[in-house]
């Protein structure tokens, strides 16, 4: 039987575009559906686009009735921490109303499946840091109060409907693809990874540590960075794990162990040969201590695999890419 399309919101993104490369890698049909307001067309490398909001009714049941598509991934939000803390309603209404609007479309036209993009920032402090996929849900910022709004609005329809849905809780993202076709290309970058990066290579002048006071081993917040190629994988396994007949089901995905800040920027200036220019400044709202996954449920479940579990891997694929976007940056095109 002849497979379905594949919709992925967002696949203009940085997250989206990885796995949008991975699915035509594996022959799947693909359609990206992406606004462009901080995804760039470069990045989906040929695949068909379709330009539009994951909120627009109309737009988004018009590509499921005329591309049949079985299964959406759905990658769409805003995804700044410190931003949702000051403009909690564009949250609100960019992450969880426009998942609504898209869930909506997904029940009236039979889609089977949805994984969905979500956060370990739904945990909010986990108890010694650590968080597994039961633990307590208590978001300290709208960032993730947002997912966690759209997790249950999936984890209702599902148990209404014959939808079936992989939620993925996100940890640290970073790096970017081995090949260096496409990578984080985020203007006005706020992601620890990419602003080191940015520093490194001379496009900002120095890097901030937010903070030294925490209670973690060297003062500085501590993440469980995972490469953005692993993590794309685990949306494929997701993929398959569903359209094998598999239950909804959440999964946490990292590696199971974290950096503190001050170890990421001590590899960003090993691997570019010199040390960063850093700056300490106080701690950043809505900023948790130490943020780990217990990763052990996707391993036992999907059986996914990392394959780049390797900070100075990771440093190395995203510096790459950092140096490229400065000699040829497609985005002032
Ligand atoms: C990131 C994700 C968020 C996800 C979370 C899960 C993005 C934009 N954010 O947020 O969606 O829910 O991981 O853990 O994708 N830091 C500095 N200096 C900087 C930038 C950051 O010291 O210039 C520190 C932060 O205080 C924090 C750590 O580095 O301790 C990571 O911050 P960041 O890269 O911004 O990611 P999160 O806020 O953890």
């Amino acid at each position: 039987m002849a497979q379905h399309s594949i919709l992925v919101t967002g696949g203009a993104g940085y997250i989206g575009s990885h796995v949008v490369q991975q699915l035509r890698e594996k022959h799947r049909n693909v359609v990206v559906l992406d606004n462009l307001t901080t995804g760039f067309q470069q990045a989906t490398l040929g695949a068909e686009l379709i330009i539009g909001d994951t909120g627009d009714k109309i737009l988004v049941s018009q590509i499921l009735k005329d591309h049949d598509i079985g299964a959406v991934l759905h990658f769409a939000a805003h995804t700044i921490v410190p931003e949702s803390v000051t403009d909690p309603l564009k949250y609100y209404g960019n992450n969880t109303c426009s998942t609504r609007n898209l869930l909506e479309c997904c029940a009236a036209h039979g889609v089977k499946h949805v994984i969905f993009s979500s956060t370990a920032a739904v945990y909010g402090i986990p108890a010694e840091g650590l968080a597994r996929e039961d633990s307590p849900l208590s978001p300290i910022n709208p960032y993730g109060t947002s997912k966690l709004m759209s997790e249950w609005m999936l984890r209702d329809l599902s148990a209404a409907s014959d939808l079936t849905h992989v939620v993925l809780r996100y940890f640290n993202v970073a790096g970017c693809d081995p090949q260096g076709r496409i990578g984080q290309s985020t203007r006005k970058a706020t992601l620890l990874t990419k602003v080191a990066c940015e520093a490194a290579v001379g496009t900002r002048d120095q890097v901030a540590i937010f903070g030294t006071d925490y209670p973690t081993p060297d003062g500085t917040g501590v993440r469980d960075y995972i490469h953005v190629e692993d993590l794309a994988n685990a949306h494929l396994m997701a993929l398959d794990y569903l359209e094998q007949g598999g239950e909804s089901n959440t999964f946490n995905c990292g590696y199971g162990h974290g950096y503190s800040v001050r170890e990421v920027l001590d590899m960003v200036g090993k691997v570019n040969g010199e040390a960063l220019n850093i700056k300490v400044l106080p701690r950043r709202a809505g900023d948790p201590p130490s943020l780990i996954a217990d990763a052990s449920r996707i391993r036992e479940i999907l059986g996914w695999q990392p394959a780049f579990d390797d900070l100075e891997q990771i440093v190395q694929s995203a510096l790459n890419w950092e140096r490229k976007l400065k000699t040829h940056d497609f985005r002032n095109h």
